[in-house]
């Protein structure tokens, strides 16, 4: 043994070849953290130092290569000074090169995911052979940061400007036929003969058969192109990347500019560049917003997996209570990921409606080539529709998801726990009715809880599962691990009107109702709150929700929270609802929509929707951006405190990742409390209170008046 260490060993196998293998102990993949990133540098010492080896191959001792950095210690160390944390790029970068420097020639045996760091350790190697089933990538800018272990060095000095620009800015992974044709691997295998492809190469560099230090040299100079064609490839690639990041996610245009900035310089000169590069960019409050959405999306998981703890039921066989949007959307979301399910209605039509929904789905992917037919014809043949209740005792879970009446939802669900067989779960789909109520229709309300999809079903990430007074934690569990299954992330929260997303989002439309009754202009607002990262500003979102879906819901808020959601004036969005303007579903809301050339609805504008509302609003005037979004955004994020503050929720990381997967709260920012932690619990309140005196939703909660009080965040 060359050299031993808590995450890599060096060993010498036969004919002076060594083995350098990651395997974190403790651990079941390999990332840079701390420990690894030190043993390296020992383990190349330690190589350095023995005059028997003679060529070195790279290996993991895992199922994955190495999945990259560990993001958990990025809280921490970008705390530091920009100067701080180029230092700490500059010493991890030490090591990578006095590997890559090593005098015998290396190959790396990429036997699984290797990303971000764990594919720059492999760029030291002089060659790279691929298993077939591996995956590679370099994803830092979905984290807001670019490749600070010379990733943004070696690969355009590899692959050229206009790949490296790809795979960086990108930050996509990608399998062994991508890798190769780019060049950023220099051989693709199967897994059975991966480690002595990686031996046999050596032995045909040490044969003299196979030019390493050529290789090698490919990345210790300057980019090889003429300046003038290297200045129009980073200017081409450089528009496209700032068309397609956008102004609020300067990270991959930063890559671009990195690189450009060190094309002319020597490995050592461009590793400094990037070095500094990388520490201006985790500097960034996109960076620390992204890396903490990384973070709390690992502890949701953890979290979930505490809830399935409690014992999930079995899932093999699921249905559906009415084939309507939602129903039909979940009936194909469930086939598709392979839990076969029945979906009932009382109309045949429905059903056919719900099977056609399916099957337009799945022939898009097929369309796409996502899917061949023969999968589509099995998935279809996992849905099947019925008017009736056979086979329903041998169903594991149901979900109800008829017309959203009270009434009707209790006898349809009392109706179907009859023919349950014992221990079923049922789960409603209800967006505003109160969990605990339906549940006092049923026997064993225990095994009833809510599972609130969101519209449409296959392209909604999230799934609130509402847990009523006597859901039982084998429910939660069996609901939690069945949106699972199915592809989707679950949020446990407690029942309460509007249950956690909608309870948020309710008062964000109210401050868009008081900055329309206060003369602002729905368009303004709408670019404003776009500006500011919404997928779309709350009129346009309003239209696609469904104007009367919105009204009825905030009519439902109004009665749980009169208090803060009860409004003395008559909102635009009762105005449209009025005028049967519902929205997209009936081609006219705020706006008007037409079909656009591949059929879907484009949004115009439609000047009758000033002369509608003018008789209920104040004169037309402009607002300044600040005023919009202090009043947009403040109503949302004093709720989703309260939502904390009433334990509708567990924790800040699962209030803020149900808004990003939900409504599509701008990623960048992290999440409505890491956005008020970005600004400060003190100068929050200071901007509640300047708005207070427009009602109860700009009122600080207490809770943060606590926080402010102690200099306190939600998140470290
Ligand atoms: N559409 C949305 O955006 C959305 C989002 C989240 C939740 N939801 C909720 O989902 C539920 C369904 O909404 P939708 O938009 O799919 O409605 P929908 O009107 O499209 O579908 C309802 C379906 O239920 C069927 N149905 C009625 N009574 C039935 C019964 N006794 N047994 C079986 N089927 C019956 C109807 O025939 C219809 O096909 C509602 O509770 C709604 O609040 C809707």
């Amino acid at each position: 043994m060359i050299y031993s260490g808590k995450a890599v060993s060096a060993q010498l196998l036969d004919d002076g070849i060594a083995e350098l293998k990651f395997d974190l102990q403790g651990e079941s993949v390999n990332k840079f953290n701390r420990d690894t990133m030190e043993d390296l540098g020992k383990a190349v010492d330690a190589l350095k130092a023995d005059s028997k080896v003679k060529g070195v191959i790279v290996t993991s001792g895992k199922e994955v290569f190495i999945v990259g950095a560990d993001i958990t210690e990025f809280t921490d160390m970008f705390k530091q000074t920009e100067e701080e944390i180029a230092g700490w790029c500059i010493k991890a970068n030490q090591v990578f090169t006095a590997f890559e420097d090593l005098p015998v020639p290396t190959v790396c045996a990429i036997n699984g995911i290797a990303l971000g760091g764990g594919l720059e350790m492999a760029l030291t190697c002089d060659f790279r052979v691929m298993s077939s089933q591996a995956q590679v990538g370099l994803p830092e800018v979905k984290l807001g940061l670019f490749p600070g272990f010379g990733g943004t060095v070696r690969m355009p000095r590899l692959i050229g400007v206009d790949n490296a620009v790809e795979w960086i800015a990108a930050g996509g992974q990608h399998r062994a036929d991508k890798a190769i044709k780019d060049g950023v691997v220099d051989a693709v295998v199967e897994p059975a003969v991966l480690r002595d492809a990686a031996i046999n190469l050596v032995k045909e560099c040490l044969a003299g058969k196979i030019d390493h230090m050529a290789k090698r040299n490919e990345k210790l100079v300057a980019l090889t192109l003429p300046a003038m064609e290297n200045m129009m490839a980073f200017q081409t690639s450089g528009a496209f990347v700032a068309q397609q990041a956008g102004k609020n996610y300067p990270a991959p245009m930063a890559a671009v500019n990195v690189m450009q900035q060190h094309a002319t310089m020597t490995r050592d000169k461009a590793l400094e560049a990037e070095a500094k590069g990388f520490a201006k960019v985790a500097k960034t409050p996109q960076a620390t917003a992204l890396v903490g959405l990384f973070l709390a999306d690992q502890a949701v998981k953890k979290t979930n997996g505490k809830f399935v703890k409690a014992g999930a039921g079995d899932l093999n066989q699921a249905a559906v209570l009415g084939a309507g949007i939602m129903g039909g959307g979940i009936a194909y979301q469930s086939a598709f990921k392979g839990t076969p399910i029945i979906m009932k209605d009382i109309a045949d039509k429905a059903l056919d409606l719900g099977m056609n929904e399916a099957t337009k789905l799945l022939a898009k992917r097929v369309d796409r080539k996502k899917m061949d037919a023969a999968k589509m014809g099995k998935t279809l043949s996992m849905i099947r529709p019925t008017l009736n209740y056979g086979d329903f005792d041998n169903v594991d879970v149901v979900v109800e998801a008829v017309v959203e009446n009270a009434k009707i939802k209790q006898s349809v669900l009392a109706e179907a726990e009859g023919k349950l067989k014992d221990g079923a779960i049922l789960a409603s789909n209800t967006s505003t009715i109160s969990i605990t109520s339906l549940a006092t229709a049923l026997k064993k309300p225990e095994n009833f809880a809510g599972m609130h999809f969101f519209n449409p079903v296959s392209m909604m990430p999230l799934v609130e599962v509402i847990r009523g007074e006597k859901t039982s934690d084998t429910t939660v569990a069996t609901l939690v691990k069945y949106a699972q299954k199915i592809g989707k992330n679950p949020i446990v929260v407690n029942d309460c009107p509007g249950f956690l997303v909608n309870r948020v989002l309710f008062p964000y439309f109210g401050g868009f109702g008081m900055l329309m009754r206060d003369g602002a202009d729905f368009q303004a607002v709408d670019k404003v709150m776009e500006k500011f990262g919404w997928p779309m500003g709350p009129a346009y979102l309003m239209d696609v929700v469904g104007i009367d879906t919105g009204v009825h819901a905030a009519q439902v808020m109004a009665e749980g929270f009169p208090e803060r959601m009860q409004y003395d004036f008559k909102d635009v969005s009762t105005v449209m609802f009025e005028n049967e303007r519902y929205g997209q579903k009936n081609g006219v809301g705020f706006y008007k929509y037409e079909e656009d050339k591949k059929g879907k609805p484009k949004k115009v504008v439609d000047d009758t929707t000033y002369d509608l509302i003018k008789p209920h609003v104040a004169e037309r005037k402009e607002f300044d951006a600040d005023e919009v979004i202090a009043r947009m955004m403040i109503p949302m994020c004093t709720e989703i405190v309260r939502c904390l503050e009433d334990n509708i929720v567990g924790t800040a990381a699962e209030a803020d990742m149900a808004m990003i997967y939900g409504v599509g709260f701008p990623p960048f920012r992290g999440g409505p409390l890491r956005y008020i932690d970005s600004i400060g619990a003190k100068e929050f309140v200071a901007l509640c209170d300047k708005y207070a005196h427009l009602g109860g939703i700009y009122e600080a909660p207490q809770l943060l008046k606590d926080m402010a009080a102690k200099g306190q965040s939600f998140f470290g």
